[in-house]
């Protein structure tokens, strides 16, 4: 064939199995069990999860965020004028997946979005290193810029005018996504995996198993 061949590049899977009746009825602690113990697996980058949006041409794009929180939804935090920025404040829905492969797991979660409040996000802000609090200003995130030379001449007068405190950027802050459906998925041998899914139905969970 032409081009790269990656037929062969194949895992198996079966270290684990899910059933319906080992699942909490809450898939939010759920997610809590199989997220503490992709920590304690030393997984890294357990809490890098991929956000997809929907832009305003009705077309998906997708990128990973690093969770910071889990309450009644799942919260990042980003550049509210950023792609994602943009898509999000046009179509305030986003689909999350967490891949843990060294417990051979996947976590697919879908819901509504909305901006955390100002005093939430200004909490996370302030418990940043002041390096990264800069750089929250110095990101136009998402615009294209003529130099790297250019994001650090930025960063460096921003140094200059906050030396020690620096605000938060009215442009920088939290989302929550609040979810309506969540996926656990765990890999097993002969492509016969076990997902299993939770849907909310007026204000109800309901969990089902889904064909691999
Ligand atoms: C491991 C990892 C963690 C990241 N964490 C964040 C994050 O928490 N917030 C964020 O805005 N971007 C984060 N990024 C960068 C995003 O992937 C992305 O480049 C950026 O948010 C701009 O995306 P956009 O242009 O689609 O808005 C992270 C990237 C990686 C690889």
């Amino acid at each position: 064939m032409n081009g790269l061949d990656l037929h062969g590049i194949r895992q198996v899977y079966s270290k684990e199995t899910l059933n319906e009746e080992d699942c909490h009825p809450d898939p939010l602690k759920q997610f809590e069990l199989w997220l503490n113990a992709a920590i304690e697996a030393k997984v890294h980058e357990p809490t890098a999860m991929n956000v997809a949006t929907v832009d305003e041409h009705g077309r998906p794009n997708a990128r990973i965020v690093l969770l910071k929180e889990v309450s009644d939804g799942f919260v990042f935090f980003s550049n509210y004028h950023s792609r994602k920025g943009c898509a999000l404040a046009l179509h305030p829905f986003a689909a999350l997946t967490f891949f843990w492969p060294e417990l051979e797991r996947q976590v697919r979660i879908e819901g509504k979005v909305s901006q955390l409040a100002a005093e939430q996000s200004d909490e996370y802000f302030y418990s940043r290193p002041y390096t990264s609090r800069i750089g929250a200003w110095a990101s136009h995130q998402s615009e294209v810029i003529k130099s790297k030379q250019e994001l650090l001449t930025r960063a460096a007068l921003i140094g200059a005018r906050h030396p020690v405190k620096v605000p938060r950027p009215p442009h920088w802050g939290g989302y929550i996504v609040r979810p309506d459906l969540l996926e656990f998925w765990q890999g097993r041998p002969s492509r016969l995996h076990d997902r299993i899914q939770y849907r909310l139905v007026d204000g109800s969970w309901i969990k089902e198993r889904l064909s691999p």
